[in-house]
């Protein structure tokens, strides 16, 4: 009981030196060193490799530093290409950062294999982006709906500072709606409104455009005698009316043979069944729709854009319908293979970090520095490819043949297996399962 009492109280001890306050206000050094002390066993060894992440050029680390909060070191992640992407027949070298090394490959081999084949098309089915203002109206809601045209149009003289470049630009607010949403909560409005940001993912702009749609409506509240409370404005995620078409089309007879000698007819019955099979389960629409993510997200993370956005909406809209399906769609019809996807995408080429992160500007720069519409097709196709990748190793060798031969080159490097060893190891698992342990078995063997 005694010994109880004293453990419980050195936990609680120990739990309080692991809390802090005014963290944020402590230097880089003074939170390394914070964090280093309380968290590792050894606290100059971890110091030592953090900082050996450190960019070897002062302004360059400074300019990362400031990225974020709280910033201790910088996290790398591998940053590939995936060449001959032929989209809208002009070929690209992708930008990649992503840390599943097989995406990659699957990436590249996928672009090359539509690169003989008429290459991804792709086109911009919308650019509008959705807003909000949710709001509590404690008066009859009539009232509220035969004023909202005047407070709409104060709403578009109060963002006018706000607009205006944006509007010279071509962009601006689209349109500006009430909704009734008193089902969900007695006097419940939504201000939604639709907004174009032309190369900018426009995330700051919305939210300025509705915070400021919020303080023209308590104004016009406050001469009522009844209440506005206002309850949040933010831009929405769900973006249906930004979409991307991207597709891949050939004869059947095109697509070629396949490993095991698989036919072309076999492998499109295959395909589209597996596709079929994503749309109504699922557990597999998930994990197919997570292979289409691994393609489109590298190259997001590659051009500094918000994958988390891109996420939320793309299963959002996989949900549409009340259940989650796969994004991508096939047919076999008279003769033609066909594999395409509509996809909501909001990302920019301006703004936020694109310019700022000396790599995301360089990726732009290897794509051509497209507009945001272009670079919504490339996202787009690229997340396809990988999509297609997938499911074409699926349906014929199945993923681990593949995902193997890229986990034994990390279990070689996590072994510090020599160029030689490495060879030898590759050649013995080239028709043999391969495990942690098996290899590290056999390169014991090789090491005598
Ligand atoms: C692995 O990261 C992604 C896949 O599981 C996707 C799929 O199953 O379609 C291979």
């Amino acid at each position: 009981m005694t010994t109880s009492t004293s453990s419980d109280s050195q936990r609680t001890i120990r739990m309080a030196q692991k809390r802090i306050s005014g963290f944020s206000k402590l230097s880089k050094e003074e939170k390394l060193a914070w964090v280093t002390e309380h968290f590792f066993e050894d606290s100059a060894a971890a110091e030592n490799l953090i900082k050996s992440f450190y960019h070897r050029d002062d302004a360059a680390q400074k300019m990362l530093d400031g990225i974020s909060e709280n910033t201790l070191t910088n996290y790398f992640l591998p940053y590939s290409v995936a060449p001959n992407f032929v989209i809208n027949d002009k070929t690209y070298t992708v930008p990649m950062a992503i840390e599943e090394s097989s995406v990659v490959a699957a990436a590249a081999s996928a672009a090359k294999f539509w690169s003989t084949r008429g290459g991804f098309q792709a086109e911009v089915l919308g650019t509008v982006k959705v807003g909000q203002v949710h709001f509590l109206w404690s008066g009859d809601g009539t009232v509220l709906k035969a004023a909202f045209e005047s407070v709409k149009q104060q709403m578009l003289v109060d963002t006018d500072h706000i607009t205006k470049r944006m509007c010279e630009r071509g962009g601006g607010i689209l349109s500006i709606e009430l909704l009734d949403k008193s089902e969900i909560e007695a006097g419940y409005f939504q201000i939604h409104a639709r907004f174009e940001t032309c190369d900018s993912m426009g995330a700051n702009f919305i939210n300025s455009n509705l915070e400021a749609f919020a303080e023209t409506l308590s104004n016009w509240g406050e001469k009522q005698p009844d209440e506005i409370e206002i309850i949040m404005s933010i831009l929405s995620n769900l973006t249906p009316e930004c979409l991307v078409r991207a597709s891949v089309s050939c004869p059947v007879e095109h697509l070629g043979s396949f490993e095991g000698g698989m036919s072309a007819e076999h492998f499109a019955r295959r395909f589209e069944l597996a596709l079929r099979i994503a749309k109504e389960d699922p557990y597999r629409a998930t994990t197919h729709n997570k292979g289409f993510f691994n393609g489109l997200d590298a190259v997001c993370i590659a051009t500094a854009n918000d994958f988390r956005a891109l996420e939320a909406c793309g299963h959002a809209y996989a949900a549409r319908d009340g259940q989650y399906r796969s994004l991508t769609h096939c047919k076999v019809e008279d003769g033609a293979f066909t594999f395409w996807i509509d996809f909501p995408i909001a990302i920019g080429t301006v703004g936020g970090l694109t310019k700022v992160h000396p790599l995301a500007s360089k990726s732009l720069e290897m794509l051509g520095n497209p507009s945001a519409q272009e670079l919504m097709c490339i996202m787009t196709c690229v997340g396809l490819a990988q999509n297609f990748g997938a499911v074409k190793s699926l349906v014929t060798t199945g993923i681990q043949h593949g995902h193997m031969k890229m986990h034994l080159a990390n279990i070689l490097l996590q072994l510090s297996a020599t160029e030689q060893e490495s060879k030898q190891t590759m050649e013995h698992f080239a028709d043999r399962v391969v495990s942690h342990s098996g290899v590290r078995e056999y390169l014991e063997t090789l090491r005598g």
